[in-house]
């Protein structure tokens, strides 16, 4: 068992996944939790492996939308003390929106999937977390930032405010919260059946830097804000996004 446990939501894929990687290959245990057991257990497996320490990712099955399935992820933290929560787990949600029932529907649905799982999670691993040092990141986006997804862009953006309000509370302990607003990634779940070439090329073009983001480059972010070299950055909004939203 390592020294450092890191809870990595939506381990199992995409962005997650590569977040996983970079901690466990930094020498932390990595809890990853997914509503996808066989999902969650192939990405364990390979991340352990590739990290050459068989035990160093370990898996929970969770809707983190809902509040009693949360005893699962306390349960598997236990008695360790928590060093960084990385609050990952979320995405799009379309839905019939001709009617009002359906717009609700779906302006629940992304309030869910992004804000309450990231609140449920953070608010059930508090307790557990490092006292002084501990991390909180948030994963927004770019849309909340320059909209572009209705309800997604509003959920992602309520994450800013409630992390300066969570700054500031546990800011006297030392503990961080943090979000990273990164842009267009390609590698992972997000889009599904959603990106076309011309949705690829379209999303490349509005960068500075002339490419897809790639999983990895939103870890290495992560890394820098988990680690003790960013004690002193907090309430702060890291946008990873290749200049394509500057300055925000
Ligand atoms: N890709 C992009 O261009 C992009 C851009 C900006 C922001 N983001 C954000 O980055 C984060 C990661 O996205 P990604 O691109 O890596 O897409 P992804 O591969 O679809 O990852 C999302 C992960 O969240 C998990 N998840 C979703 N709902 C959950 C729930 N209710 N409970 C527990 N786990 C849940 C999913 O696993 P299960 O389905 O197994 O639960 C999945 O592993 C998301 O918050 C997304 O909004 C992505």
């Amino acid at each position: 068992m390592g020294e450092r446990l890191a809870v990595v939501s939506g381990g199992g894929t995409g962005i997650g996944a590569a977040v996983a990687e970079t901690l466990a290959a930094d020498g932390y245990d990595v809890l990853i939790v997914g509503r996808r057991a066989d999902v969650l257990l192939v990405a364990a497996e390979r991340i352990s492996a590739a990290c050459g320490r068989p035990e160093a990712v370990s898996a929970v099955t969770a809707d983190l939308t809902d509040p009693a399935q949360l005893a699962g992820v306390v349960e598997a933290v236990g008695e360790r003390t928590v060093d960084v929560v990385v609050n990952n787990a979320g995405g799009y949600l379309g839905g019939d929106t001709a009617t009002l029932a359906g717009v609700a529907a779906q302006w629940r649905a992304n309030l869910d999937a992004n804000v309450l799982t990231a609140v449920l999670l953070t608010e059930a691993l508090l307790p557990a977390l490092r006292r002084p040092g501990g991390r909180v990141i948030l994963l927004s986006s770019i849309a909340a930032q320059r909209g572009g997804g209705g309800p997604y862009s509003a959920a992602k953006a309520a994450l800013h405010g409630w992390a300066y309000d969570l700054a500031a509370q546990l800011g006297p302990e030392q503990i961080t919260v943090n979000v990273v607003s990164p842009g267009y990634v390609a590698e992972t779940e997000f889009f599904g059946d959603r990106m076309t070439p011309e949705g690829h090329a379209k999303r490349v073009d509005a960068t500075l830097v002339k490419r897809a983001g790639l999983p990895d480059d939103i870890a290495e972010a992560i890394r820098y804000l988990a680690g003790p070299a960013a004690g002193y950055v907090t309430g702060q909004v890291l946008g990873v996004n290749g200049g394509s939203v500057l300055g925000r």
